[in-house]
This record gives C-alpha cells, structure tokens and sequence, in this order.
C-alpha cells in the first residue's frame, strides 16, 4: 500500500482525504490518505520520511515551515513562499529526497481558464493573505494581468509590489473593471454568510467572479455576482483542481475529476 496524507493543525475537517481516496478507488490504486496532526513539524517530517510516505499535502500552519525540511522547492513555490505538496521519491544513488510543490496557484489558474484566456485577461484579486500570493503569483505565471485590492492597504500594497501590479484602495474600486474578480479572503464563509468582500452592486463590471469559500457553496457573493449576470465559479474548483495536480504529480495518472469532485460535494453535505 502506498502511502499519502494531509498534515495541518486543525485537519479534521479536511475533505482531502475524501477526495484523494475516491480517486485512489476509482482508479483501482492502492494507496491510502490520511489525516495527520504532527505536535512538532520537524518530527513529523522525519516520520513521513522514515516511514516511506510517497505523498503529502501541507496545510495551515505548516505551509511556510515546512519549505525548511524539503530538499528542492519548486520556483514558482519558493516565490509564493509556501508549500503545499510533498513529493518523496528515490534518488539514484538510494537516498530518499523530498520535492516541495505549490498546487494551489495551478488549482485556481485551471477554475479560471474554464472561463477566460488568462494571458490575454485582467484579474482583480480581493485579499492579500496567503491565498491571494498562490493565486496572484499563477496569473502572472500564466501571463495575466492583475489587480490587487485589500482591506488593510499596507498589506495590499506589499503584495501588489511583489506581483509587480497596480493596487486599488476601496475609493478606486468603483471605476474599477476586469475580466474577472477572485476572492481570497474567508469574507463570506459560514457561519457569517451573509457578508460579502465588495459592495455588490460594483458586481456588474466582472464579466466572471470566482470565490475560494466554499462553505456555503453557493456564497452570497457568488449569488449577486449571477444575479447580475456573471459567470460563476465555486471555491471547490480550486480545491478539486489543486488535488488533481497532486494527483498526478503522485500518481503520474490523469486525475478523475468527476469523481473528486463528486467526493468534494458529499463530504460538505
Ligand atoms: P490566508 O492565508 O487564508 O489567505 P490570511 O493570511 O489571514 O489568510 O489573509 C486573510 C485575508 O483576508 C487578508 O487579505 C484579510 O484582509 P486584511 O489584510 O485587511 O486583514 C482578508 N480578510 C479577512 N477578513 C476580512 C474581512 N472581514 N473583511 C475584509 N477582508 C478580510
């Protein structure tokens, strides 16, 4: 049996294992996936080392910290700072490395290409958390243009200067236009549902609006967004397709969408 799992703190609610072990059955693989809350994040390394882990996907708090553990981070990871996928594979000459990926940044370029041609659109990014660095960091990847806008300007501006691009403070926002607006924030997340990142009647002016919450799914934001005609799209996308490019960086099989989607939606029920 292969090995694979999800080290954070919390990880109970995490529906990866959900998703990973559906795929794992769908395709008749045999690997298992589970949930790991490791005391100290140095001996939890170690264990998954020791005891031949082939994958493992890092969560809150451990994003960050665990970049020091990994032998070989991938660019576009070491920019964004974080990592969220561990790749354990045999060298040559026996020794068992560590790769660090970030698959969130693919996960949100692959929900939004569904709707629009990155390299030739603009993406207006409300946030400027950790969320906001993977998806600003894979438009610019992918060639997009991007806006950044924040609550607390100095951090927006932080991290508008790193991507290189324009901020808006809340008084732009009103002339403000593009392609599309991604949120990156928990604004909107159960049990405050009601509450919303942008005033919605500025809604009209983004041809596509795409949330990362995914509790509720359908969020208010993405209520008023299709009330006014927009294009939609769910926080679980990202969520379906960061897994997926797990999957296959794991697996080297093409990762069964449907079915890890499927697994997403009954976990939430
Ligand atoms: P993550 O790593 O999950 O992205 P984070 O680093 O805590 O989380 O970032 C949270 C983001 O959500 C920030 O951009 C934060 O805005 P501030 O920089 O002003 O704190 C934003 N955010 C969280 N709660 C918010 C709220 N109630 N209204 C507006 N923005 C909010």
């Amino acid at each position: 049996t292969q090995l694979f799992g999800i080290i954070g703190n919390p990880v109970e609610h995490s529906l990866s294992p959900a998703m990973h072990n559906a795929a794992f059955a769908h395709l008749g693989l045999n690997g298992v996936y589970i949930p790991m809350r490791p005391a100290d994040l140095g001996d939890g390394f170690r264990g998954l080392k020791s005891l031949g882990f082939v994958g493992v996907s890092v969560t809150v708090p451990f994003k960050v910290a665990v970049m020091d553990y990994i032998d070989e981070v991938d660019p576009v990871a070491r920019k964004i700072g974080a990592v969220n996928t561990l790749l354990f594979r045999r060298d040559q000459d026996g020794q068992n490395r560590c790769l660090g990926y970030n698959t969130d940044w693919l996960g949100s370029n692959q929900a939004l290409a569904e709707a629009l041609d990155l390299a030739t659109s603009t993406v207006l990014i409300i946030g400027a958390g950790g969320a906001a660095r993977a998806v600003g960091f894979g438009l610019i990847e992918a060639g997009a243009r991007v806006l950044v806008t924040n609550r607390t300007e100095s951090k927006g501006r932080d991290l508008a200067r790193q991507l290189n691009c324009p901020f808006l403070s809340a008084h732009e926002l009103p002339t403000a236009q593009a392609d599309a607006l991604i949120n990156t924030t928990s604004v909107g997340m159960a049990p405050k549902k009601e509450a919303v990142p942008i005033d919605p009647a500025l809604l009209a002016r983004f041809p596509v609006v795409m949330d990362i919450v995914y509790a509720p799914l359908s969020t208010r934001l993405l209520v008023e967004a299709k009330q006014r005609g927009c294009r939609t799209i769910d926080g679980l996308k990202m969520l379906q397709y960061q897994g997926a490019a797990q999957f296959i960086l794991w697996t080297g099989r093409e990762a069964p969408h449907a079915v890890m989607r499927q697994a997403l939606l009954e976990e939430l029920r």
